[in-house]
């Protein structure tokens, strides 16, 4: 099966990486390499570090990118540690870190990973697929209460309580094992008239709230941005394109913090968005939102306040 992934807010991504032309760039999210590989083209002098923790996608990004030779390594790991990732290649300090983040197509459209409500699968949503916890288990062990607690802080699900009661009782009788099973039960537990006003599909934010879950994806950010940060060496620039507020919010504080703290300025100023174009040409693309922080030591005149950069 051929996948394609088609990469998000692409010349933003370029645009906010103006950097010298040997430069060392982190893609902590390789997906299916779309980001690497531009970076390799445009510029024929960079290197590319692509992590993933995804096995296929390594694989897919790997043989696509093998044209670039010793420009682009893989590695295999989570981005949240990406500093060791990189000190056991050899590397302490790189010019960029972009993460681009949730899930590519590849997982999106491949049923048996389990992560759509389009596609029967069996309901596992590990990005890494040798992990421990895959979204069944979570869904056949955890208490009603903590199920509604993961529904309504991943997926501001409304009807968190009567979707996890659903579950709960159906799971007594049969395990809940298969994407389209749950999205069965996730019709039950929400109401009727609710069901007939909503836009989009009604499982879409149980299943973003479970893929949350499963991955520890924003545990991940809040480590990986950390990471980066100590991981770029003077100049350095980190850019994260991110796809829901969860996402984006701990993006914005971070950054924010830091320019508070003096440690370097915002670049671009505020968050970038898809034109129209991309949107029509690209629908996922819909929700992306891209932040970029400029890492530099700045004079004490400017520490501890945020300047023009205040709105984020
Ligand atoms: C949106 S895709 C990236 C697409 C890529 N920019 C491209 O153009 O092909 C996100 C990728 O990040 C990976 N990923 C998400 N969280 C990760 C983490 N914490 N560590 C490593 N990889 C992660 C996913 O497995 C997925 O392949």
């Amino acid at each position: 099966m051929g996948f394609e992934h088609v990469p998000v807010l692409l010349d933003r991504v370029l645009a906010a990486l103006p950097l010298k032309d040997d430069a060392l760039v982190v893609d902590g999210t390789l997906g299916l390499g779309g980001y690497s590989e531009a970076f390799l083209k445009n510029n024929p002098a960079w290197r590319v570090i692509g992590i993933d923790r995804d096995a296929k996608a390594r694989e897919i990004a790997t043989e696509r990118l093998k044209d670039f030779g010793g420009r682009f390594t893989p590695l295999a790991g989570d981005y949240r540690t990406m500093k060791t990732l990189c000190a056991q290649s050899g590397i302490e300090k790189t010019d960029a870190v972009v993460l681009d983040l949730g899930v590519s197509n590849m997982q999106l459209t491949d049923g048996e990973r389990g992560f759509s409500f389009r596609e029967d699968g069996p309901l596992d949503m590990r990005m890494n697929q040798s992990a421990e916890t895959s979204a069944a288990e979570l869904v056949n062990t955890l208490s009603r209460e903590e199920l509604t607690e993961i529904f309504r802080k991943y997926g501001e699900e409304r009807f968190a309580w009567s979707v996890a009661g659903e579950i709960v009782r159906s799971r007594e009788k049969t395990p809940v094992r298969t994407t389209f099973q749950l999205v069965e039960l996730i019709r039950r537990g929400i109401p009727a008239p609710a069901m007939r006003k909503m836009n989009g599909h009604p499982a879409r934010k149980v299943f973003q709230a479970l893929r949350i879950a499963v991955n520890d994806e924003l545990g991940a950010l809040e480590q990986g941005m950390k990471e980066a940060f100590e991981l770029l060496g003077e100049d350095g620039r980190l850019v994260i394109v991110t796809y829901h507020s969860l996402e984006d919010k701990l993006v914005k504080y971070q950054f924010r913090e830091w320019c508070e703290e003096g440690l370097g300025i915002l670049e671009p100023r505020k968050a970038e968005v898809p034109g129209e174009e991309e949107i029509e040409r690209n629908p996922k693309s819909r929700s992306a939102r891209l932040r970029g922080f400029h890492k530099k030591d700045l004079p004490d005149s400017a520490k501890g306040r945020m300047g023009p950069w205040r709105k984020v």
